[in-house]
């Protein structure tokens, strides 16, 4: 989603699933390699920027001629690669129901289908033979939020309890198992139905709370008095996954779904909870909505959720120790001493950017203790200074100014309110933040600001006042240490467009232009995939206009070069990306094609903004345009993108 709105402020990792049982400091470098974690407990491999080689030597290369900007109604992909459609909304996870084109699929259907508006996703690769395979596996997927006016036959005009339940039940996540199959045209993904891991995690599913935050008062609710577990997890953009095979979801634009006091409390104000009469009004059948009803249900997200797609009885876990805020993904990767280190971005106007660092190691050969990973550590936030250098500022209670004097009672109340703790302890306020991805070589972190049309002053890390197209920082931990407290920090790209008439909008890409970055992930191989988020309503306007339809680039980041690899169709979002360990598969989610300025399309005439996917895939049904998985590989095997 992007919302730059005024007053709507709003990695692969390639985890190889369950762990092997590696264990000492040699075989666990080893191991991080192999996995594509936790480079940054190996030394940089070369002084400037991104200068690092892959570990076998080689440099990696933009093997692709790059495509024009499109305008068209379809999805692009560079030559040589195919398409394939792979999971839409209101798909099966597993054996059944099908999806119906005039969106009559009840609410209980709805909550055995793919969900609305794909986003963040990751593929745990099934272990053959004691390695990861590259042909099967699982797909976690999230569905980040509705539009209403496609959702239901009536649109957002019907005001019936089952609407509410549907549209709970289009949210959260799906876990699918996907196996690639020979065909007679050759090989081809699909999704294995029925799978005993098929699962549906939506704004019902019951979860549990834990970390300083399970228990305090203001987590406490009418239906539950013991503030540690709670129903539900939505607006789940980004992601991560940890060593352990693990996925974590990240519930970033929660307020939208509660109905506010007409005079909320400055905490609630802080997080954009606030009253409404319009969008969601799950309140007028959910009293756990109605903020008059339950004052601290809206306490209870903003969190990281931690998913086990290997167990689908496992019950999903709010992790309070990173923090609360509109959370965009959970970057994982290691220290040098093993700890786990999860990076985190705000995305708001204004926000921040968090890290967290585990108390305790990850030991791959030692289950025990692992879900205490999550759970004991300390969380930090980031100021950028002007001189290129930059701290992570510890929000501990007792630290920093952060205690009963400054109004913070104790770690709870910091944790629950994070965004008020970053503000009294000076970090930077940064132009959006969204994804963030660690280079599996050097460990140098790059992380998407998406724009800021509302900042007027710039400062050394948001350069650019009214910031439309965004920039990508990265930065540098002390030592290569992912848990340093230290970094040094430049910027990779300012995004704009070459021909754009005031200099500042031309922005210093070296190749194809694009603006609103959001999506970014590095293949194994160190190139660093884009996806970007222009809204649907600025598409081909303004100081976008020759940009085209929403796309995903790739960059050296040793040349600086970046080229055009994928454009999208009418309207959407490219987000969501994610491959298989042999990067021969490539996972990239379309998120709501044919957006209409409103953010909510009439039922009357769902095709006027797209008509994408029936209108490329003969094989998918249409009535509808709808978010979707698809799967890029190239006609000769070879590596995507390479
Ligand atoms: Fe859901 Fe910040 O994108
Ligand atoms: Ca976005
Ligand atoms: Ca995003």
């Amino acid at each position: 989603m992007n919302d730059d709105r005024p007053g709507n402020r709003n990695s692969d990792s390639g985890c190889t699933g369950p762990c092997g049982h590696a264990s000492g400091l040699a075989i666990k470098r080893r191991r991080l390699l192999q996995i594509g974690l936790g480079s940054a407990a190996l030394p940089f491999l070369a002084s400037s920027w991104g200068a690092a080689l892959t570990a076998a030597g080689e440099r990696p290369e933009l093997g692709f001629k790059p495509l024009p900007a499109s305008t068209d109604d379809l999805l692009h992909v560079a030559d040589g690669c195919t398409l394939q459609l792979l999971y839409a909304w209101g798909d099966p996870v597993s054996a059944g129901p099908a999806f119906r084109a005039d969106a009559g699929n009840s609410a209980a259907e709805q909550a055995e289908q793919a969900g609305m508006h794909h986003d963040g996703m990751h593929f745990f690769p099934m272990p053959v033979d004691g390695s990861p395979s590259s042909t099967r596996g699982l797909l976690c997927v999230n569905h980040e939020y509705t539009d209403e006016g496609l959702l239901h036959p009536e649109g957002a005009a019907d005001r019936g309890h089952a609407r509410t339940l549907k549209s709970q039940n289009a949210h959260g996540v799906s876990v699918i198992e996907i196996e690639l199959a020979a065909q007679a045209d050759g090989p081809r993904w699909r999704v294995v139905r029925p799978s005993p891991y098929a699962r549906r995690i939506t704004a019902r599913t019951p979860m549990r709370i834990d970390g300083p935050a399970a228990g305090a008062a203001a987590m406490c609710t009418r239906d539950d008095r013991r503030g540690n577990v709670v129903f539900g997890t939505l607006a789940n953009c980004a992601m991560g996954a940890t060593p352990w095979g693990t996925y974590l979801t990240c519930e970033e634009n929660f307020d939208a779904y509660f109905n506010g006091l007409p005079q909320p409390t400055p905490a609630q104000k802080r997080y954009g909870i606030r009253q409404r009469t319009a969008g969601y009004r799950w309140h007028e059948h959910d009293s756990r909505f109605d903020v008059a009803s339950e004052p601290n249900e809206p306490n209870r997200f903003g969190w990281v959720v931690e998913i086990d797609p290997w167990n689908p009885a496992s019950v999903p876990v709010k992790h309070t120790a990173l923090g609360r805020c509109k959370h965009e993904g959970a970057t994982v990767t290691l220290s040098g001493d093993g700890r786990v280190v999860v990076y985190m971005g705000d995305d708001e106007q204004f926000e921040y950017l968090y890290k967290y660092v585990s108390r305790d190691p990850y030991d791959a050969g030692r289950p025990a203790g692992r879900d205490r990973l999550l759970s004991v550590g300390t969380l930090h936030v980031a100021r950028f200074d002007g001189d290129g250098r930059g701290r992570w500022l510890a929000l501990s209670h007792g630290q920093n100014g952060l205690d009963a004097g400054a109004g913070f009672a104790d770690q709870a109340d910091i944790l629950i309110r994070t965004r008020a703790a970053a503000d009294l302890v000076g970090a930077t306020k940064m132009d959006r933040p969204e994804w963030i991805a660690v280079h599996p070589q050097t460990g140098e972190v790059y992380c998407t600001l998406t724009g800021n049309s509302r900042r007027l002053t710039a400062d050394a890390a948001n350069p650019r006042p009214a910031n439309v197209f965004g920039h990508i920082i990265r930065w540098r931990e002390q030592g290569g240490d992912a848990a340093a407290t230290s970094f040094d920090w430049d910027i990779f790209v300012l995004a704009g467009d070459a021909q754009d008439a005031d200099p500042a909008r031309r922005g210093n890409i070296r190749g194809d232009d694009f603006a609103c970055p959001d999506g970014l992930l590095f293949d194994r191989r160190g190139r660093l995939w884009i996806q970007t988020d222009v809204p649907g309503s600025l598409l081909e306007r303004g100081a976008r206009a020759r940009l085209g339809n929403n796309q995903m680039l790739v960059a050296d980041v040793v040349s600086g070069e970046i080229r055009r690899f994928l454009t999208g169709p009418k309207g959407c979002e490219i987000t969501g990306l994610c491959a298989t360990p042999d990067g021969r598969n490539l996972f990239v989610n379309i998120q709501h094609p044919g957006e209409v300025a409103a953010g909510c399309s009439q039922p009357g005439g769902p095709l006027v903004g797209s008509a994408w996917p029936a209108n490329q895939f003969s094989e998918v049904t249409g009535g509808r345009p709808r978010s979707a998985t698809v799967v890029i590989r190239r006609q000769d095997g070879g590596v995507v993108g390479g």
